[in-house]
């Protein structure tokens, strides 16, 4: 008999998006009039086109596909030289911070990077995850078979939660105890907090001291506006001896259909062998690219070059704009109705508190119900996401506007 994974089996539920959907769908099914006036401000993703500049690219790419003296097949599989010096260039040493062309792995979703990072760190790492937290951190570790089962509250055994609170600004401090791998997301996904210099200067002095590594999830630093916000955990000095760090197209510039990304592994760092020998991870990753994946398409490749064209840089700071934009109508609007809001000022983000003695679902189920709008329970991401819930910057304003004064009328 084949036997199975296990460790699946000890996830809760389903993966909390398409748990939202089935929700969601069995609103509409039940009612068809308010399923038309539904705006879905639940999962985070974008709604404006690609930018002018990625169209013209994806064109131009096409017509050399088309024609036998420029058509590609197999690319390399960590990405086109081309890209990972445009992204080396324009998002690191033009900012100071030295990384190399060759320290750039291009792929298609900084989810599944996250994700596969497992496959080059050993089995028996404690690992540190923020709560609340993006999902794909914890499932993924859980489906490796690192963590033990869940509790009534959805907490894993042997993962080392970090709580992230008003009190400390949703931004995770370094632990008491010794941990192997920390997952940092900033600004962050769900709570729209974004970390400090200070803040992170203590994550990687912590994680020096324990030769530990940070995993850091960048993915929505696009939308910092706080001049005092790192953009990179390279912005660090150690970090390079610390750190990997995740980079996405998806939410500047509008990739999540079209999938790019890329994952930074400075050739400093190192991590130790069961023989307690310390070796670069860089030349794993690499053979991990190459053994199990074969690279992203080459017109997304120069879609996403297009991205740092001067062109492309001016459009995807006007997507930016219009979805913080949203989050500026969001936000006012959720406090006009009384609530307590977080975030959404450096992100996409807004978080919200629940009114008293309201679940993070019953707030879903009543926001659903009564203003017809989609919004993601904070339970969804973590124990102590209970009691809040997330609204999604991602729309047109028209939609934003309307979402903010639906806001106005709910009774709970
Ligand atoms: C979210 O809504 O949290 C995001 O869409 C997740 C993702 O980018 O995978």
């Amino acid at each position: 008999m084949a036997l199975l994974n296990d460790h699946y089996l000890k996830l809760k539920a389903g993966y909390l998006f398409p748990e939202i959907g089935r929700r969601v769908k069995a609103f509409c099914d039940a009612q068809p009039a308010a399923a038309k006036r539904l705006i879905r401000c639940g999962i985070g993703d974008v709604t404006e086109p690609l930018p002018p500049a990625v169209v013209a690219a994806m064109h131009r790419a096409v017509d050399e596909m088309a024609a036998r003296e420029s058509f590609k097949g197999y690319g390399p599989e960590q990405g086109y030289e081309w890209l990972r010096a445009a992204i080396a260039q324009h998002d690191f040493r033009s900012r100071g911070l030295d990384v190399a062309d060759d320290e750039i792995f291009v792929s298609d979703g900084s989810k599944c990077d996250c994700g596969s990072i497992l496959d080059i760190l050993g089995r028996k790492n404690k690992i540190a995850i923020s709560d609340p937290v993006y999902p794909v951190y914890v499932d993924t570790n859980v489906m490796a078979g690192h963590t033990g089962e869940a509790n009534a509250a959805g907490a894993y055994g042997k993962i080392i939660y970090l709580p992230c609170r008003p009190s400390n600004g949703f931004v995770p401090e370094p632990p008491k105890r010794h941990v192997d791998i920390i997952y940092l997301c900033s600004p962050n996904n769900p709570t729209g907090a974004a970390a400090t210099r200070p803040q992170l200067e203590a994550w990687v002095k912590f994680a020096s001291e324990h030769k530990a590594i940070i995993l850091f999830d960048a993915a929505y630093e696009a939308y910092i506006t706080d001049p005092a916000i790192p953009h990179s955990i390279y912005e660090i000095p150690g970090a390079r001896e610390c750190a990997i760090e995740f980079r996405s197209f998806s939410k500047n510039g509008g990739f999540t259909g079209t999938r790019c990304a890329f994952t930074v592994v400075p050739k400093s760092l190192n991590a130790e062998t069961q023989a307690g020998e310390f070796k670069p991870l860089h030349p794993l990753w690499s053979r991990r690219m190459t053994t199990k994946f074969n690279g992203v398409s080459y017109i997304v490749q120069r879609a996403a070059e297009a991205l740092y064209s001067p062109e492309g840089k001016e459009q995807v700071k006007s997507l930016i704009d219009h979805y913080l934009g949203n989050a500026h109508v969001l936000r006012a609007g959720a406090k006009k109705a009384g609530w307590k809001v977080f975030g959404g000022e450096n992100a996409p983000y807004i978080w919200v508190r629940t009114p008293t003695a309201v679940t993070s679902w019953q707030a879903f189920d009543k926001i659903l119900d009564q203003a017809n709008v989609v919004i993601t329970p904070g339970s969804g991401f973590g124990s102590k996401g209970e009691g809040y819930f997330r609204i999604s910057a991602f729309n047109s304003r028209a939609n934003a506007e309307e979402v903010a004064r639906r806001f106005q009328e709910l009774k709970w």
